[in-house]
């Protein structure tokens, strides 16, 4: 089902303590968190079990693993398998994040194989798209998106897909302060959903979540997730301010 999503992806930040702090000051925040909304917090391995703890009485509220191996088991050190998430209940899991393409050399093949892994689980994949700098200078962003989609998620039937969340990352938007404009977001983001349409019919791409990542504050959730096809966002340098996601999940629709 299309869910309006504030997903939180801590990255490589906080320790055990600051985490904790975090995560409690934003769920026993006032706010309300509606059925068709969630509230996902990606966190960093070590993290996952005390954090599941910390949203399991509170609705709409889920963590997420920021990465998981595209192999069930084997040798593989300092790696982590789905099965290891599912065994610890963990029900999301962001795959091919612009970092790890970039610093870890993941390439859609992989990610591909991570989405599978994933929903072999029931694990839904938190699956990032996004063009870097030059390719938005040259004016290629929508190919380039649409052959991360296709390479990555085209094997998938029009069941499967509609398990799979999709954030758009402009990556020169990513930890810049510089955002993409609403109106860009929603262009790209409109974009993405023709691509699925094409793929898999109107009603599986009218289903799916589009998350938009790239300096989400709370000062301009409003207006980026006012967009039609624009279901909420992945916040990164925000969500480690209770303040500040608490105000990007009052911007749900
Ligand atoms: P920032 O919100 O810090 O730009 O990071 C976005 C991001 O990469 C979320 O995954």
């Amino acid at each position: 089902m299309r869910k309006q999503i504030a997903a939180a992806n801590w990255k490589m930040n906080n320790t055990l303590d600051e985490g904790t702090k975090l995560l409690n000051e934003i769920v026993s925040s006032d706010m309300q968190v509606n059925d068709n909304q969630s509230v996902i917090f990606a966190v960093p391995f070590p993290f996952l079990i005390n954090a599941n703890q910390q949203v399991s009485n509170k609705s709409n509220m889920f963590v997420a693993a920021q990465n998981c191996h595209n192999k069930t088991s084997g040798a593989f050190t300092g790696e982590v398998s789905v099965d290891m998430l599912a065994s610890i209940n963990i029900h999301y899991c962001v795959v091919g994040h612009s970092e790890r393409r970039e610093y870890f050399s993941e390439s859609n093949q992989t990610l591909a194989e991570k989405v599978d892994r994933c929903l072999s689980k029931s694990i839904t994949p938190i699956f990032c798209c996004g063009e870097p700098l030059a390719i938005r200078e040259d004016d290629i962003q929508n190919d380039y998106v649409a052959l991360q989609l296709k390479e990555s998620l085209f094997h998938l039937d029009g069941e499967a897909i509609q398990k799979v969340v999709i954030a758009y990352e402009p990556i020169w938007a990513i930890g810049t302060g510089k955002t993409a404009t609403a109106a860009q977001a929603q262009e790209m983001h409109a974009h993405i959903r023709t691509v699925l349409a094409n793929q898999f019919g109107d009603a599986v791409a009218a289903n799916i979540s589009i998350l938009y990542g790239g300096s989400v504050k709370g000062a301009n959730a409003n207006e980026i997730f006012s967009q039609p096809d624009v279901d909420g966002g992945l916040v990164g340098g925000a969500s480690l301010i209770a303040n500040e996601f608490i105000q990007i999940i009052k911007a749900l629709k």
